[in-house]
């Protein structure tokens, strides 16, 4: 068994050739199944062959043959076994050809495990993570990266570097767009969400992907939002709020975890054995593996914390990270055998860093189909379903942050000309977002585009620009992928364009502005210090408001932004996010009323950049909110709370109903509500359930998320949506007895639309 297993590649050859590649390996092993034949894999390897199934590797192709070192190219490490992953690699002949060299030439024949950043998509690109987590629908977000999966699957990748589960309540951090937001509750239902998308099932199922939750723990706290600062979290936050979606991701059964970059409490998370081995496999029991973030075992020494590389490995492999991410050469294999030798590392510890990757080798059915169909790929990635996906996914996630007089939605035959303005109105690329690489651009339906669909071939747009908007510093993905920035205007013809936009506006019936920020302005390495519109967007605005036209604000972007100005003279305001390859014919749906708006932020809206962070879980303090308390210069209150959103109808809350009004701690409160739609057109609501705990043994939020439910309603129509509250929703870690506790107190109950939820219950837990 075992040599028709691993000492076979004639085998593994003609079981290709017959056609048995990837997408036909149905079967996933067990895990005991997988963690025996691991141990005999193990048990023959060389050291020198151990340390490579740690080591991960960039490879840029498939043009670029990449090298471990110079002279060195990465072919020949694989060849010799000293390669156990490589990330980057996305050409499905480029995967086989590596594979083929793993499979037939290294010593023991153990596949390699292509991963890759599939963030929202791969050929199709979805709205942006946080995006997603504004739809409040776990069921789409599942779905659709499902489709993500496939696609990627297809082409011979095996493992997604998502979801990114990172709580951030700071949205000058760049990277806010990759998560699900501020809150943990939201964020463990998105997390498991994508877990399932990603794996499907079980891990191994076919078309899947592994799933890795990242970056654990507690980057999304970087301190000014500056990206790769330090984290100073405390207990009580980290385990009530930053790991809470790590552990449903655990729970939902992802097969790895990526270590984050950053200090965490002064610890590097790469280096952190408590958050790595006591929380992570000891308090959850997580039986896969973590790779580290690219460089980040490196980086180590790099912090001040490892005297230098060998000790970063030491430090790193010690505290739990099986395999390292490098750019370049690995600290793995340079310091380990050295450490090895010295006896800073025993042999029982890389072994125990090896199993866990070779078990997710053997459940992914990597040894049985280590190649993929080339042909098969094309198909898959051609599928016009997952273009319709993609639609539905932008049209559920965005949000209806303001809607006067009923503007939206838009009657076709009231409009004889629309203006549509804007740097994004007209830009692939920024319809995006960041992290997707793998797009056919033209495919990708900008929102000029989608009117132009919506109005039909005769209709009367008029399109332009207004304005430019460009980093102050360039992007690193944009040097990465040769992406050139247009050239800047002079101020004469800066003038022009910003005159014709006001003209356009003018002489049109309604106008669509397009503003937010261009999709370099989001993700990694793109914080900011400001929550202004970019460049000149506000004086684009403001000019063309004072055209006199009725104006339908758009955003693409990937963070609240200063929306002050518009939120006070603009009568509808549209959040699109960055909506994915169908987000201009989902966003014409949306300002036509062939789909209603329906999402909900998954952040608080801020004003100013001065009141961030301001999450609406934050502690009831000595003297309650009022105007002139906090700030004398603001008001102290968000411009859009938390779980808000409009639709296209109204909708009513009653009947909020305990089952019981006091319990013991082992008791369960089951919740009900009513919600009935109102207006004159059918249309989603999100129920949502927020608690409070009174009193106890510490401080707790003034609101704390408990459950959500999105519903749809024809006019009239209403529903009852239940929700079950017990000790595992409502205990929390108590920095007063350094664990978890559940206090017997009166526990306040709201049920409604958002974060300001009126309707109200209570119910007293008893010892
Ligand atoms: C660095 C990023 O922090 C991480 O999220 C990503 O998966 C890796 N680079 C690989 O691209």
């Amino acid at each position: 068994m075992q040599k028709k297993q691993y000492d076979a590649p004639i085998l593994l050859l003609l079981l290709a050739f017959l056609g048995m590649a990837r997408f036909a390996a149905a079967q996933a092993m067990s895990e005991q199944e997988a963690a025996a034949k691991a141990q005999q894999i193990l048990s023959q390897l060389s050291t020198g062959e151990k340390i490579g199934q740690l080591s991960q590797l960039f490879y840029f192709g498939p043009k670029a043959p990449a090298e471990l070192s110079p002279g060195m190219p990465i072919e020949d490490a694989v060849a010799k076994g000293d390669v156990g992953s490589l990330l980057f690699v996305t050409d499905p002949a480029t995967i086989n050809r590596l594979q083929h060299i793993a499979v037939e030439q290294s010593p023991h024949h153990i596949p390699l495990i292509f991963g890759f950043d599939v963030i929202h998509g791969f050929r199709t690109i979805f709205p942006v993570p946080l995006a997603m987590a504004a739809s409040w629908d776990p069921a789409m977000v599942t779905r659709v990266q499902s489709i993500a999966a496939q696609e990627a699957r297809s082409v011979g990748i095996d493992w997604a570097f998502a979801p990114m589960v990172d709580i951030a309540r700071d949205p000058r951090w760049g990277r806010i767009v990759e998560g699900a937001g501020e809150d943990p509750y939201l964020g463990s239902a998105m997390a498991a969400a994508q877990v399932r998308g990603f794996q499907g099932d079980a891990i191994g199922e076919s078309d899947h992907l592994l799933a890795t939750a990242k970056h654990f723990a507690g980057y999304g706290a970087a301190e000014g939002g500056r990206d790769y600062e330090a984290s100073y979290i405390s207990d009580a936050q980290l385990w009530n709020i930053y790991l809470q979606p790590f552990h449903a991701a655990v729970k939902a059964g992802v097969g790895t975890l990526m270590s984050a970059y950053m200090d965490l409490n002064d610890v590097p998370a790469s280096g952190n054995r408590w958050l790595l081995h006591d929380v992570l496999r000891d308090a959850w029991g997580f039986q896969g593996f973590v790779v580290s973030d690219a460089d980040a075992v490196k980086s180590l020494a790099a912090h001040g914390f490892a005297k230098d590389e060998q000790d970063a490995a030491v430090r790193a492999v010690t505290a739990g990270v099986n395999m390292e991410m490098a750019l370049g050469h690995d600290a793995y294999t340079k310091g380990l055998p050295e450490a090895l030798k010295q006896g800073l590392v025993t042999e029982r510890q890389v072994d125990e860093a090896v199993l866990p990757i070779l078990e997710m080798k053997l459940r992914m059915g990597l040894f049985d189909h280590p190649y993929v169909d080339e042909a098969r790929s094309e198909r898959i990635l051609a599928d016009p379903e997952h273009r319709a996906a993609a639609r539905l996914a932008a049209e559920r996630s965005a949000v209806l942050l303001r809607n006067e007089g009923s503007l939206l939605p838009l009657k076709q035959s009231s409009l004889h000309r629309v203006a549509v303005i804007g740097p994004l109105a007209d830009s692939k690329l920024d319809t995006l977002g960041s992290w997707s690489f793998q797009e056919k651009l033209p495919e990708t339906v900008t929102v000029l585009e989608g009117l132009k669909n919506k109005l039909g071939p005769g209709a009367d747009v008029l399109y332009e620009q207004g304005v430019q908007i460009r980093r102050k510093y360039p992007s690193m993905f944009d040097a990465l992928f040769g992406v050139k920035p247009e050239p800047e205007w002079p101020a004469s013809e800066a003038k022009q364009h910003l005159d014709n936009a006001v003209r356009a506006a003018r002489e049109s019936d309604i106008v669509v502005l397009v503003l937010g920020e261009a999709q370099n302005m989001s993700g990694e390495r793109a914080s900011r210090e400001s929550l202004a519109l970019p460049g000149e967007e506000e004086q684009l605005l403001e000019a063309v408001a004072a055209a006199g036209k009725p104006v339908v604000l758009v955003m693409l972007n990937g963070r609240p932004l200063d929306l002050r100005w518009a939120s006070a003279h603009v009568p509808a305001i549209l959040e699109a996010w960055y909506p994915g390859t169908q987000g201009g014919n989902a966003i014409a749906d949306l300002l036509f009323g062939d789909a209603v708006p329906g999402g909900k932020l998954p952040i608080t809206w801020p004003r100013d950049v001065g009141q961030v962070p301001q999450p609406y879980a934050h502690n009831t303090t000595q003297d309650p909110e009022d105007s002139g308390i906090r700030y004398w210069d603001e008001e102290s209150t968000p411009l859009y709370p938390f779980g808000y959103g409009l639709s296209y109808t109204t909708f009513a809350f009653s009947n909020l109903k305990l089952d019981r009004s006091a319990v013991t701690p082992a008791d369960t409160v089951n919740v009900s509500v009513d919600v009935t739609n109102t207006g004159a057109v059918a249309g989603d609501e999100v129920v949502q359930l927020y608690t409070h705990q009174r009193y106890g043994l510490a401080s707790r939020p003034v609101r704390e998320l408990k459950g959500f439910e999105r519903v749809s309603l024809k006019p009239g129509e209403t529903k009852t949506v239940h929700f079950a509250l017990d000790r595992d929703q409502l205990a929390y870690w108590s920095a007063a007895t350094h664990g978890w506790t559940f206090d017997p107190s009166i526990y306040d109950v709201w049920a409604g639309d958002d974060s300001r939820a009126a309707l109200h219950a209570q119910f007293e837990v008893q010892k």
